[in-house]
């Protein structure tokens, strides 16, 4: 598969007073087109930074990232760039533009110069994909925290970008909502081929992904499919993550002396223990 972002040796470090910190070192990483990557860890390792890093809203100070093969320092191709690498920041009061949602959702396609009737189709898609279509004239203001996520993430699809980047989108939703935008999510991924990085701390948002990147203290920790990151158990333990509940359950039981598989979802942990019998 082709790489759509390569990130090469990569470091930054946010400027403070009291110097630099240094937030991501030394990061090499490709994220393949059309792939479902999530990006695990805890609060502090750098998940956000690499986020910002992709779409070229923050430089590295060393290293490349490129998008598509091109260098995210080239000042000329950033809008490009940023389009083609759709970013919802986690928190969503800070990206919300206008008082009518249907034009804050606009906002993003006329600065492309998309015309305005295929403008018109796109708000209308991307809110039909949201679940948030009879809010169109409504204002984002007044919306719960869990609205104002699908409304940033439908003016991001908007833009119709390659790769979708979602940091902790799913965090400000109730149980219902997060399962329904996590599915529209995995749906655009399948079916219309959009490349996804999920930022998460639910575990559970990464057994389906195709490649999940621990991170821990600005480096890449872990990388690899859902099944080799969760069964390092100890390593996924001395970063402060927890196991999703099959897994831990099942290491339960083999701690115990039954005899059953590694598991990353129910149904994998109870065909397990039924095969006891
Ligand atoms: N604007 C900033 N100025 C200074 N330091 C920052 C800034 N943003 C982040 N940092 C620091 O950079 C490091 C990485 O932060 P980052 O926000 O990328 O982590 P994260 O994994 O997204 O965390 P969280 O789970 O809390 O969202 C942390 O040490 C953080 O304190
Ligand atoms: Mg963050």
């Amino acid at each position: 598969m082709e790489k759509i972002i390569e990130i090469k040796n990569v470091s930054y470090g946010y400027k403070t007073e009291d110097g630099a910190t240094e937030a991501i070192s030394g990061v090499t990483l490709d994220i393949k087109k059309g792939s479902f990557v999530v990006f695990l860890g805890h609060n502090g390792s750098g998940k956000s930074t690499l986020a910002k890093l992709c779409n070229g809203f923050l430089l590295p100070d060393s290293g490349d990232v490129l998008v598509n093969g091109i260098n995210t320092k080239e000042e000329k191709h950033i809008y490009q760039i940023r389009s083609t690498v759709g970013l919802v920041f986690q928190n969503p009061d800070n990206q919300m533009v206008a008082s009518i949602i249907e034009d804050d959702i606009a906002f993003g396609p006329e600065n492309l110069g998309v015309p305005r009737q295929e403008i018109i189709e796109r708000v209308d898609w991307a809110l039909d994909v949201v679940g948030m279509s009879s809010y169109r004239t409504h204002t984002p203001f007044k919306l719960s925290g869990g609205q104002k996520q699908r409304i940033a993430i439908a003016g991001i699809l908007a833009m119709h970008p390659s790769v979708l980047i979602l940091d902790e989108s799913t965090a400000m939703l109730d149980p219902k909502g997060r399962k329904e935008v996590l599915e529209t999510i995995k749906r655009l991924n399948k079916e219309q081929k959009i490349t996804v990085i999920l930022i998460t701390h639910y575990m559970d948002e990464a057994l389906d992904a195709d490649k999940v990147v621990v991170l821990n203290e600005g480096k890449v920790l872990l990388s690899g499919t859902p099944r080799e990151i969760f069964s390092k158990k100890e390593i996924i333990k001395k970063t402060k993550l927890e196991l999703p509940i099959a897994t831990y359950v099942s290491s339960k039981l083999v701690g115990n002396g039954l005899n059953v598989p590694l598991s990353l979802t129910d149904n994998e942990l109870v065909e397990g223990i039924c095969q006891l019998r």
